[in-house]
């Protein structure tokens, strides 16, 4: 399994030690050998010692060396880290912040000749999920447009956008369907994200094609992450 936790606009830089500190050491206590990932704030990021299994890595980046990108950060800052991993399209940026296409293309083509690994997100809309499965897969496979989904460094993140923050996770059904539409083209590990918790991860990881979990809200706590992971594997 694959666990993820995005930490959006959450936690501070004092904190986040903390909360990687502990996680570390809950992972070598265990012997845990899956892949977790760690998506903190900018002014969070730093050089930290991690088992190669834990990764942190950047929720967003310009495809630039640097330059004049008012609020943004370019590969100078995150080399400055040592990061080698990046969070690409998750739908809030997609959204709330009018992200198009084009742009998530160009910065998936920068950091994919850079060698990072990315996970990409990709997600539909409530009234494009009611009009059925054939319509939310035209909606997904759009969101792939000017995608390499060969790239070996790629982890695709299913996030339905209703689901996000809501408490309510898609139905495990509904989940399936996708995921294994999803599996028909795409060969890389598949996650799912979407109010996971650690009451759901069993019944999300049972799922045929999900590899692995992108978390947010009930993350944010390393007591939380640290009980999703520990549900997850006993799964
Ligand atoms: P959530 O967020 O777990 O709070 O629903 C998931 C995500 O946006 O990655």
């Amino acid at each position: 399994m694959i666990f993820a936790t995005n930490f959006k606009t959450n936690n501070t830089r004092a904190y986040t030690k903390e909360y990687i500190q502990t996680l570390k050491e809950f992972v070598l206590k265990n012997d845990i050998k899956d892949d977790i990932f760690v998506f903190p704030t900018f002014t969070s990021l730093d050089m930290f010692e991690l088992p190669s299994n834990i990764r942190v890595g950047v929720q967003n980046a310009y495809p630039v060396q640097n330059g004049s990108y008012t609020g943004e950060i370019g590969l100078e800052q995150i080399d400055e880290f040592g990061l080698k991993t990046i969070l690409i399209g998750h739908s809030e940026r997609r959204v709330i912040l009018k992200e198009s296409q084009e742009l998530i293309v160009e910065k998936f083509n920068y950091f994919k000749e850079r060698g990072f690994e990315i996970i990409y997100c990709i997600g539909e809309p409530k009234e494009i999920r009611d009009e059925g499965v054939d319509s939310a897969m035209e909606y997904l496979w759009s969101e792939f447009d000017g995608i390499d989904i060969e790239y070996e460094k790629l982890i695709v993140a299913y996030e339905p956008i209703w689901a996000i923050g809501t408490g309510v996770s898609a139905k495990k059904e509904d989940i399936d369907e996708i995921l294994s539409n999803l599996r028909a083209k795409i060969k890389v590990p598949l996650l799912y994200g979407g109010s996971v918790k650690s009451s759901n991860i069993q019944e999300i990881e049972s799922i045929k094609d999900c590899d692995g979990v992108l978390v947010g809200s009930a993350s944010w706590k390393i007591e939380s992450f640290c009980e999703i992971i520990k549900n997850g594997i006993k799964g």
